[in-house]
């Protein structure tokens, strides 16, 4: 079976103050790290440079929340993949629901965004979920399915990319799926990846969980087959939370 390391990435969202970024980052530093297991955080564009000069020595790794399709030009207000290389990223998110709902992307914008992960040399996040209309109707395997089969660049090398699934309705809701439904998400995912890029590349991309993670629920749902990660939103706010979370 494909080795994978454990990925706990932190979505600050729209959160923080240049001095809570500094505290935040400050108390993460201080965590011992643990073998298979890779920290990630993803602040706002604005504390990218400053949070990743803070985490130059360290194992932490730096990500942003989003990018824009193209290298350059005239798109007032977006940031380029390759901008996030210059600044140290190793890693976007893209496709979180959050970017569905108020940005209006498609499933084939993110595809866009991940292929232009791919040229800056970054690792793409593709986001996919349910929300809690399609859970009740049952559709949730077909909708997470759908998403993702139109979210994923042709030839992603494992190593450039992750799967998050992140149920809307469990994002910031203190709920989550019981740990079998979960599991049976992320095998649906992982069937899809080693149907369309073949067994080698399918079982080596990493599959995080996201929705009201915690220190509390983190040890189940990181014990699940495929759950390789977690992708936390509240609980990375707070290192001792977040590291809680690693650690479990
Ligand atoms: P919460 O952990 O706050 O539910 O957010 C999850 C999320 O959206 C991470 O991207």
């Amino acid at each position: 079976m494909a080795q994978r390391t454990t990925l706990i990435a932190g979505n600050w969202k729209m959160n923080a103050s240049g001095e809570m970024a500094e505290v935040l980052t400050d108390g993460l530093k201080a965590w011992a790290g643990k073998p298979g297991v890779e920290m990630l955080v993803c602040p706002p564009f604005p504390y990218l440079g400053p949070v990743g000069a803070m985490i130059a020595e360290s194992d932490i790794k730096l990500g942003a929340q989003t990018c824009h399709a193209n290298a350059s030009g005239a798109h007032t207000g977006d940031v380029a993949a390759e901008m996030l290389a210059d600044l140290g990223c190793s890693y976007v998110i893209v496709g979180h629901s959050e970017r569905r709902a108020d940005h209006g992307e498609t499933d084939s914008d993110v595809c866009a965004q991940a292929e232009a992960a791919h040229r800056a040399g970054l690792c793409a996040i593709v986001c996919v979920g349910e929300t809690e209309a399609e859970r009740d109707e049952g559709a949730t395997l077909s909708v997470v399915t759908d998403q993702l089969a139109g979210s994923l660049p042709e030839g992603s090398p494992a190593t450039s990319l992750v799967v998050a699934y992140e149920p809307v309705w469990a994002i910031g809701t203190g709920r989550t799926p019981t740990n079998n439904d979960v599991q049976d998400v992320h095998a649906a995912i992982r069937g899809l990846l080693c149907e369309r890029f073949g067994n080698e590349i399918g079982n080596g991309v990493r599959l995080l969980y996201g929705g009201s993670m915690k220190p509390t629920n983190a040890e189940g749902l990181l014990a699940l087959q495929d759950v390789d990660g977690g992708l936390i939103g509240g609980a990375s706010l707070k290192a001792e939370d977040f590291i809680g979370i690693a650690d479990a």
